[in-house]
């Protein structure tokens, strides 16, 4: 397996930057739930918020994975780990690796729903928007459109390994 980079380090910074910047806009003082998409949504979630007001930022995470071990999207999305917090009446801001079908994300949604929170915006670091699915998802914030290629990096895993590369790389 051969990896080539496809976004540096350098340019996913500069990218989580801008994405702060127009976050901490938007919300206007407000306090965020940040819920972030384990495993593949930490890395991103982390440096993000990093780029938030500390003072109105709080974490959530939850789980649901459809991919296993394979390249392609089972179509089956499970919950392995659910919300710990109380959600109602807060705004918050599902952070997320990717959305490819979109079947992951519009479980997650559904999912949220069922807490009362009082609005729910998604911010995605990649999107490949050639094979979606689920079509009436709306992505507030989206780091990078790419083509349909396998990639790793930067959260995103083969096999459960190359979470930890400092940039996203396409698999050859
Ligand atoms: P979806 O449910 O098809 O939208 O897929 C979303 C999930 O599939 C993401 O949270 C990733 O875990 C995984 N995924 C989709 N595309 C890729 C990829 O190119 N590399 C690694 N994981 C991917
Ligand atoms: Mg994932």
């Amino acid at each position: 397996m051969s990896i080539s980079e496809m976004i540096s380090e350098q340019k996913l910074q500069e990218r989580i930057a801008e994405l702060g910047g127009q976050i901490k806009a938007d919300y206007n003082g407000k306090e965020i739930t940040l819920i972030g998409s384990l495993k593949g949504g930490v890395m991103f979630m982390v440096d993000l918020s990093k780029h938030l007001d500390p003072a109105t930022t709080e974490f959530e995470f939850v789980e649901a994975s459809s991919y296993g071990d394979a390249k392609e999207s089972s179509g089956e999305v499970k919950l392995s780990k659910g919300l710990s917090g109380k959600l109602e009446g807060k705004h918050v801001l599902i952070v997320e690796d990717i959305i490819d079908t979109g079947l992951t994300l519009g479980f997650l949604i559904d999912h949220l729903k069922t807490f009362k929170p009082a609005s729910i915006k998604i911010c995605v670091m990649l999107n490949k928007p050639e094979k979606r699915a689920i079509k009436n998802i709306d992505v507030d914030y989206i780091g990078f459109d790419i083509a349909n290629e396998f990639v790793v990096g930067y959260g995103l895993d083969y096999k459960g390994k190359y979470r930890n590369l400092r940039y996203i790389g396409s698999v050859k």
